[in-house]
């Protein structure tokens, strides 16, 4: 398959598979659920926000009346939340194809703070997907040929001469640019093999 001419139609059919996207009420995810769904996927798609989430699939069942679409909440700067989001997954599914770790908060107005005390964009982008890909890794690997995608950022290959992850200072607690906080982690956004 060459990437250069690449659009959406040359995806193959997705019929049979459930794929689950973070994120899934706005932008990249919201295209992704979009599209994966047309391709006859179930698509679960998550977000922080259930009234933002229930748009979403107003706007893709306007398209596609037959997609097949969950929602379910889950807010990545909070553990609580994701350890819950696990436990109502695992409740109501047996099988995840493609985890798609799509999420996340980029160069924040001002330094914030996850429910944990990490900073925004470590603690949601890559704390937060490290913890869920971890709670999900038995269905994935219980489901034949799955797969987790990273969205991670061009940025990653902006280190600025820096480390790719702050490991003296993973909070920005001595001086905070939320660019270079950005760009670190992306560049480590977890990615885990099975
Ligand atoms: N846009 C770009 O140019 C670009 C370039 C390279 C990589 N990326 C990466 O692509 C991904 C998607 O970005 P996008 O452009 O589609 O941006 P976007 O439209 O702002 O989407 C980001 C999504 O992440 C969600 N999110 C933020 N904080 C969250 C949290 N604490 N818990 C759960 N969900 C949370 C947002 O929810 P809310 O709607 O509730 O805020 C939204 O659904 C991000 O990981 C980003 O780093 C983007």
């Amino acid at each position: 398959m060459t990437t250069k001419s690449w659009t959406a139609d040359d995806i193959p059919s997705q019929q049979g598979k459930t794929i689950l996207i973070t994120g899934a009420n706005s932008g990249l995810g919201l295209e992704a659920s979009k599209v994966l769904s047309s391709k006859g996927a179930h698509v679960i798609m998550t977000a922080r926000n259930l009234k933002s989430g229930n748009e979403a699939i107003s706007l893709i069942k306007k398209k596609n009346a037959n997609a097949k679409l969950d929602l379910m909440h889950l807010d990545l700067s909070d553990f609580t939340s994701i350890h819950q989001f696990s436990q109502e997954f695992h409740n109501k599914y047996r099988q995840l194809d493609v985890l798609i770790n799509n999420a996340g908060v980029m160069f924040p107005a001002k330094r914030e703070l996850t429910k944990q005390n990490f900073e925004i964009q470590f603690g949601t982008n890559h704390l937060g997907h490290f913890l869920l890909t971890g709670l999900l890794l038995d269905v994935l690997k219980s489901t034949p040929n799955s797969r987790i995608a990273i969205q991670s950022s061009g940025q990653h290959k902006a280190k600025m001469g820096k480390p790719d992850i702050y490991f003296d200072d993973l909070n920005f607690d001595k001086g905070y640019n939320k660019y270079v906080a950005y760009t670190q982690k992306q560049a480590g956004k977890p990615i885990i093999c099975v």
